[in-house]
């Protein structure tokens, strides 16, 4: 698809795709015998809604529609069962909690199913005990989750001065965190007129995000869910593009509550908040656990830099700040000594100058990942860090690099 057909309004959006209410209990059961027995198993115990099928229909439904509480899923003559697994991963919410049944005895794929999170694994042929069993531990576990209120890390991005690369960090952070840590991640564009963060992944926004912000109360998960634009399985984009004549003036009460929600459906919440300047983005830099700080070795842009590291860590918040040096190289920069002498302590992370390679990506609506290696590495170090995961492996950003 391309940049000018989104522009021209004709591309089609994934949030348009219809979505249910979700049900306590989906499950996918490829034998009506089993099927029967979890319908009868299930009655006293909790809503429940029993489709033909394996965990294949599960990926493919759960792609649409919004993930239950409790998630079911058969893995009978499935050849790969841990990447099926995974592929599931990539659709559903970080908070379900998945009980597998198979039909092979084996301790090693439960172990690995256990490893890689899923609650219980049991083995056909089923019986309602071992089924009642399964169900009322998996519901104890969300009930506590709920109770425990988790919440996905909330990253707030914010510019030195004007044009030194916020939205390349957060755009590009987002989508590592997505495909890299593989984390559901939602990415939050504050300027709701002038904003580029859709742009920069050749999406067009949904309206919906003025009205979420303008009246928080009458948003509930369903209208966030509109609201936002897939870029990827794992990362959601919530951005607007309003008229530039309006005056809006975001409430920091409504653009919390906003975060909030997300925070309870997304691993990842990373808020592209420009140079910090209205209520909703200083709101959102004191509620963040990291606050990644870009800024440039310009003159202007070190002058800034230094000011806005001091009042960020004078802030009440006090999440943990990791200044970006971005533009590294660029013509005009501090001379190193300078730069040091200025800043003090040198910068956790710097990004390196790679006007070209940052351009063509820009002009096709994509991250630069797979246009500038080393970019891409200096990014990876940066979100591995704010995942809090040792550096990146090979393998990663399949989605970005291998095309
Ligand atoms: N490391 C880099 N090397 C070369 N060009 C870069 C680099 N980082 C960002 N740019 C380019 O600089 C321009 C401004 O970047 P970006 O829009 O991310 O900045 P910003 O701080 O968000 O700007 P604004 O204040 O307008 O929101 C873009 O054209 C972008 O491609
Ligand atoms: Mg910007």
């Amino acid at each position: 698809m391309s940049l000018l057909a989104t522009l021209l309004g004709d591309a089609p959006s994934p949030a348009d795709a219809a979505r249910g209410s979700a049900p306590r209990l989906l499950a996918y059961l490829a034998d009506a015998a089993s099927a029967a027995l979890l319908n009868s198993a299930a009655a006293s115990l909790l809503p429940c809604e029993v489709r033909t099928g394996d965990i294949r229909s599960a990926v493919r439904d759960l792609a649409r529609q919004r993930s239950p509480d409790l998630l079911l899923v058969d893995l009978s003559g499935v050849a790969n069962p841990l990447a099926a697994m995974e592929a599931l991963a990539g659709v559903c919410d970080p908070s379900v909690r998945v009980i597998a049944v198979g039909d092979s005895n084996d301790i090693g794929l439960y172990r690995d199913l256990r490893r890689i999170g899923v609650t219980d694994y049991l083995f056909k042929p089923l019986s309602r005990d071992l089924l009642e069993g399964a169900l009322r531990a998996a519901a104890a576990g969300a009930a506590a989750d709920e109770a425990a209120g988790r919440l996905g890390k909330l990253v707030a991005v914010v510019g030195a001065r004007g044009g030194v690369g916020t939205t390349t960090v957060a755009v590009h952070l987002g989508c590592w965190l997505a495909d890299g840590a593989r984390g559901r991640t939602a990415l939050v564009d504050l300027d709701l007129q002038n904003g580029t963060v859709a742009l920069a992944l050749n999406l067009r926004p949904e309206p919906a995000l003025r009205e979420a912000v303008e009246a928080p109360d009458r948003v509930d998960d369903v209208f966030m869910e509109r609201a936002m634009v897939a870029a990827s399985d794992r990362l959601s984009v919530l951005a607007a593009e309003e008229p530039v004549e309006d005056v809006i003036d975001i409430a920091p009460a409504a653009a919390l509550s906003v975060l909030n929600r997300l925070q309870a459906r997304h691993n990842y919440v990373v808020v592209d908040a420009g140079r910090a300047q209205g209520g909703a983005a200083r709101a959102a830099l004191e509620a963040a656990s990291i606050v990644v700080l870009v800024g440039d070795a310009s003159v202007a842009g070190l002058r800034d830099l230094v000011r806005l590291r001091a009042a960020i860590a004078r802030r009440a918040g006090g999440g943990r700040l990791v200044t970006v040096l971005n533009r590294r190289g660029a013509p005009g920069e501090l001379p190193a000594a300078d730069l040091m002498r200025t800043l003090g302590e040198p910068p956790e992370h710097a990004l390196p100058y790679r006007p070209v390679p940052l351009a063509v990506a820009a002009g096709v609506g994509e991250p630069a990942f797979r246009h500038c290696r080393r970019f891409r590495e200096a990014m990876e170090r940066l979100g591995a860090d704010v995942a809090g995961q040792p550096a990146a492996q090979d393998g990663l950003f399949r989605r970005w690099v291998r095309r």
